[in-house]
């Protein structure tokens, strides 16, 4: 089955312009070689110069003298991902976007028409980014990573939430080899810096009562933003602002796909204990916590008591009862 290109997604030209650019860093090439090799007009080699530039890839040049790289594009074009993937689940079925609403929705329906196991659905920037509980995810242009990855896993529908815990887990490593600091994890989908959000997951699922369809995992990371609208000013915080320094978000990317591609092998080969201890080694919500619990139905607070072997954080609450939570908003309790 061929599927179509979703409308929007980065022209192959773009993608063709950037990787010449990208194969001959220190060579100026002309507007009409440029031109000639992919097929377009000069005018159109100068627009998309422009709109690269607009994305932050340092495109030195003018129309008339020639173009080169000043430094290596921080772009997470599909050309560039292929290559640095090769070989990794990912690496076969990327769709690149430099504006989408949501990566979520377009994975949603790639799923829904049949897309296969692997695919990647990625933005420079989203205009309707979605987090959990309705709520929007501040995605700046080219400034963090914004993907959603599809999975078609032979698992019970029970079984998804796992993957969430799994995805935080896989991110968590990555940043840390990357970045040299390693967020929190708040049950189920937080990455945390300082207290402050750094990331999130959004895990979307089209299930039958006992088989899962598909699972789209959507992540949201602060790479590179240096400063946030006034109403997440105080809650959010980007690897910029915690370590002081810009990060490759290409080479973040490909090190949390690998990752999430070695976890969730491991997940389908060995089952979810590993997934569920290691949480819990590393997140400072899963045990001895004092939290306030929204679950949608009562909000009340409790002692966090470690999680279930499905992966549910266990609350003791104040009346004594213990309790496991299935989705909800978990705060730290003053
Ligand atoms: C949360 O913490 O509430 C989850 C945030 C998930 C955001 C990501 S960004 C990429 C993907 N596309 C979306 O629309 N949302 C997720």
């Amino acid at each position: 089955m061929t599927l179509k290109t979703p409308p929007g997604t980065t022209d192959q030209r773009i993608e063709s312009l950037l990787a010449l650019l990208a194969d001959n860093p220190t060579i100026v090439i002309s507007g009409s070689r440029i031109a000639d090799e992919i097929g377009v007009s000069r005018s159109a080699v100068w627009r998309w110069v422009k709109r690269l530039r607009e994305l932050g890839v340092r495109v030195k040049g003018e129309s008339g003298a020639g173009y080169h790289l000043e430094s290596v594009p921080d772009i997470l074009s599909a050309a560039m991902l292929r290559r640095g993937l090769r070989g990794s689940l990912f690496s076969h079925h990327i769709h690149h976007f430099l504006k989408t609403d949501s990566t979520n929705r377009v994975a949603f329906d790639l799923a829904h028409a049949g897309a296969p196991e692997g695919t990647l659905v990625l933005a420079e920037e989203q205009t309707a980014g979605k987090g959990r509980a309705g709520r929007r995810w501040h995605s700046e242009r080219a400034a963090g990573i914004y993907a959603t990855l599809l999975l078609r896993p032979r698992l019970s529908p029970v079984q998804a939430p796992l993957l969430t815990l799994l995805a935080g887990l896989s991110v968590r490593a990555a940043v840390e080899a990357q970045a040299g600091v390693a967020p929190d994890l708040k049950w189920p989908n937080d990455l945390l810096l300082g207290g402050r959000k750094l990331g999130g997951i959004l895990t979307e699922m089209h299930a039958e009562p006992n088989i899962i369809r598909f699972v789209i995992i959507g992540i949201g990371l602060n790479v590179n933003q240096s400063k946030f609208p006034p109403d997440l000013a105080a809650i959010a915080t980007s690897l910029h602002s915690a370590t002081g320094r810009k990060h490759s978000r290409l080479e973040l990317l490909m090190r949390l796909l690998r990752q999430f591609e070695s976890d969730y092998n491991r997940f389908l080969r060995e089952g979810p204990a590993w997934v569920v201890d290691s949480f819990q080694s590393v997140s400072s919500f899963a045990q001895g916590k004092r939290v306030r619990v929204s679950d949608g139905r009562e909000e009340y607070t409790g002692t966090t008591a470690g999680l279930t072997a499905e992966g549910q954080l266990q609350v003791r609450r104040e009346d004594g009862r213990t309790v496991a939570v299935l989705s909800g908003d978990v705060t730290e309790a003053s």
